[in-house]
């Protein structure tokens, strides 16, 4: 077990968590970006409910990467699918940590409205 950040650009929110803490959600694969995220009250879009049947949830993941979850076939797809993607992008509902380090998260502007304030 390890501790580990996830800091969500661009509005600076970290988020700490461990790597054991398989948090469910109703959206998103146990322990993923998105269900970590909405369970510290941070909205990333997630149309389809985090079933990795769209690609709303798409989030360019600028450190850390090496240490989430290998890509599905089926996630790689639907990535191809969303605008703007990079070598670094991930759909959060499929990504999971395994906590080895910190990670930097940024929601592209698409994603961004849903954001809340104040937290
Ligand atoms: S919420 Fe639809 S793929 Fe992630």
């Amino acid at each position: 077990m390890s501790t580990y950040r996830i800091r969500f650009l661009p509005d600076e929110i970290t988020v700490e968590t461990e790597s054991n803490d398989l948090v469910e959600t109703r959206d998103g694969l146990p322990g993923s970006i998105l269900a970590l995220a909405l369970k510290n009250h941070l909205e990333i879009d997630h149309a389809c409910g985090g079933v990795c049947a769209c690609s709303t949830c798409h989030v360019i993941v600028r450190e850390g990467f090496d240490s989430l979850s290998e890509a599905s076939e089926t996630e790689e797809d639907m990535l191809d699918n969303a605008p703007g993607v990079t070598l670094q992008s991930r759909l959060a509902c499929q990504a999971v940590a395994d906590g080895s380090c910190d990670l930097v998260v940024e929601v592209p502007n698409w994603n961004r409205n849903l954001v809340s304030e104040g937290h």
